[in-house]
């Protein structure tokens, strides 16, 4: 595996491979196992929106890892202040030996791919977070002991979460069901591939969509760079919420997971929210882990 610029260019068999390993450092890493795999690597962080669990995670999985690891931010790099991206990656591509970035469009992480020399890899962008899912399919793994025929229900704004979990959900074999308001739905390339290659479903109807679902997911309302039209998308999202009367229609037994970062009481309410937070936290634990099996299998020397 070279990059990871999106979770549909995965098939099942990688993205298990990855849970696998995924699964043993996590466990080395609780049994302090040290670790040498990436020793002399260096991986370039660039960041053009916020980041707590992403940046954390990354850093410390590349020292985890015997490596290291630079944060970038967008505003202090040239590429800031237009900079062509063809070039950073040339430039960045002599000094490093891997990029991991955060950015707007999804052209730009494939741009890096296609002008650079080094393993890039998507930190999230508007349409999708491959690394999240990947921490979000390990964790569904670990508490529910499989993830193909398990429903995956997605409530709230179909842009990046929802892209990558339907991608990745399909590709494991899982039912996947979105739930959004008329307008927001998921990418419809994504849609239709899904409804071509497993167990779709977008509805308006939330309590279609949670019916009898293995795993409850939402995501904020307003995601990162949408901030001005936060007030607007409290409406138009107001059915959207995870709340104990949408977990009833649920199987008992559901997962509920947030990406984070959590706005109580707009998409998901503080009761579910805390009667979860024990999954919820797993799952973003399960980023460095999930993380460090990417790094290992695009930057590794056994690759
Ligand atoms: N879930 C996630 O990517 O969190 P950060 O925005 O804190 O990195
Ligand atoms: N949809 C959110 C996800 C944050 C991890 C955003 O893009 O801001």
């Amino acid at each position: 595996m070279k990059h990871l610029l999106k979770l549909a260019d995965l098939s099942a068999a990688e993205i298990n491979e990855i849970l696998n390993i995924a699964d043993q450092l996590k466990y080395e890493k609780k049994n302090g196992v040290e670790h040498h795999l990436l020793k002399g690597k260096t991986l370039g962080m660039i960041f053009s929106k916020s980041s707590t669990r992403t940046r954390v995670s990354f850093e410390v999985g590349m020292y985890d890892l015997g490596g290291s690891a630079l944060f970038l931010s967008s505003r202090d790099l040239q590429i800031g202040r237009g900079e062509p991206v063809e070039d950073t990656a040339r430039v960045l591509s002599r000094y490093l030996d891997g990029i991991m970035i955060r950015t707007f469009a999804q052209q730009e992480v494939e741009d890096l791919a296609k002008y650079g020399s080094i393993p890039i890899i998507n930190g999230l962008t508007d349409y999708c977070h491959p690394c999240q899912v990947l921490a979000d399919l390990m964790t569904i793994r670990e508490r529910k002991g499989a993830l193909a025929g398990k429903k995956l229900c997605f409530v709230g704004d179909g842009n990046n979460m929802a892209n990558s979990l339907i991608a990745g959900g399909i590709t494991m074999g899982m039912q996947v069901a979105i739930a959004c308001p008329a307008g927001h739905e998921p990418d419809a390339a994504l849609m239709q591939w899904a409804a071509e290659n497993g167990s779709f479903l977008c509805t308006e109807d939330v309590q279609e969509a949670m019916k009898d679902a293995d795993v409850v997911y939402t995501d904020v309302w307003a995601s990162m760079g949408q901030e001005a039209e936060a007030e607007e998308r409290r409406k138009v999202f107001a059915a959207y919420q995870v709340n104990a009367a949408n977990m009833a229609v649920a199987k008992p037994d559901a997962m509920v997971l947030h990406c984070l970062p959590a706005h109580r009481e707009e998409e998901i309410t503080a009761e579910v929210f805390e009667q979860h937070a024990d999954e919820i936290f797993e799952q973003a634990e399960n980023r460095l882990h999930a993380q460090k099996a990417v790094l290992v299998k695009c930057m590794g020397n056994a690759q």
